[in-house]
């Protein structure tokens, strides 16, 4: 049997614009923070899907504005970390940590269904209630070391956090991440989500033999190429575009973008 090549192909978009940030040393910076939503028909999902991360403090703004504009409870909603923060009169503070799990209620309580892995920005709740966090359907909301089938979706499992010696809830060492990442991608998901970002490497057509790396981890890309995924969804880094077809993978880059997949009907 032939499969179907999946293809994401843009609709339109609209940015939400939020006041500047603090820096982490505490200074008001320049510019505007623009949050922009993007639309794609898809053949990948039989659902609507949002696909989101690194809103930090916004998370819940963003969620309100969003449900101005959509019908958030036809929407499987799967969340990439970094969906919490601390602000101060409205302006967030950059690398600050905090907990997302009421962002994360809210979030369950509008959506169809919800689904999230943890940044290294988020904190775990004092009473761990992230992870008893469920789906009408009984399924669990954290991806982290767990595979899915979700009905309409397909497979899903994901890792929670990025490879750093530091010490914090969500940075583990990478031998630690790489047996975690492993054992995910052995079972041979349809849709792998990280929080780490893979450091893609894109041939570049007009120098021959050149290959341009995107900002990222070398160890997570080598081993998403391996296993080949059909969609590796990842925040964490800034990549210039958020869609990224390389050989056998979709990478999806959500990193405070939100990307809404509607299925061809
Ligand atoms: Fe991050």
């Amino acid at each position: 049997m032939l499969l179907e090549k999946i293809f994401f192909r843009p609709i339109r978009f609209q940015d939400l614009v939020y006041p500047p940030d603090y820096s982490s040393k505490g200074k008001l910076r320049k510019n505007n923070v623009v949050i922009r939503a993007e639309w794609y028909q898809t053949n990948a999902f039989s659902v609507p899907v949002i696909m989101t991360s690194d809103l930090h403090h916004r998370t819940m703004n963003v969620f309100q504005r969003l449900m101005s504009i959509l019908d958030i409870s036809k929407y499987v909603v799967i969340t990439a970390g970094d969906m919490a923060g601390k602000s101060s009169g409205g302006h967030g503070i950059r690398g600050s940590d905090n907990d997302p799990t009421e962002a994360y209620q809210f979030i369950l309580k509008h959506a169809k269904a919800f689904y999230f892995i943890q940044g290294n920005h988020d904190l775990p709740h004092p009473d761990r209630m992230e992870l008893r966090l469920k789906n009408a359907d009984g399924t669990r909301c954290s991806l982290h070391n767990t595979i899915l089938n979700i009905e309409g979706i397909g497979t899903i499992g994901g890792v929670d956090g990025i490879i750093s010696n530091k010490s914090h809830p969500y940075k583990f060492r990478e031998k630690d991440y790489i047996g975690m990442l492993k054992g995910i991608l052995r079972q041979r998901v349809k849709i792998l989500v990280t929080h780490e970002t893979p450091a893609i490497k894109l041939f570049e057509p007009r120098m021959k033999h050149k290959m341009n790396s995107l900002i990222g981890k070398d160890r997570l890309f080598e081993l998403v190429m391996r296993y080949s995924p059909k969609i590796h969804l990842y925040g964490h880094c800034h990549h210039p575009k958020p869609i990224i077809p390389h050989v056998n993978t979709i990478f999806v880059n959500a990193d405070s973008r939100i990307l809404i997949f509607e299925p061809i009907s």
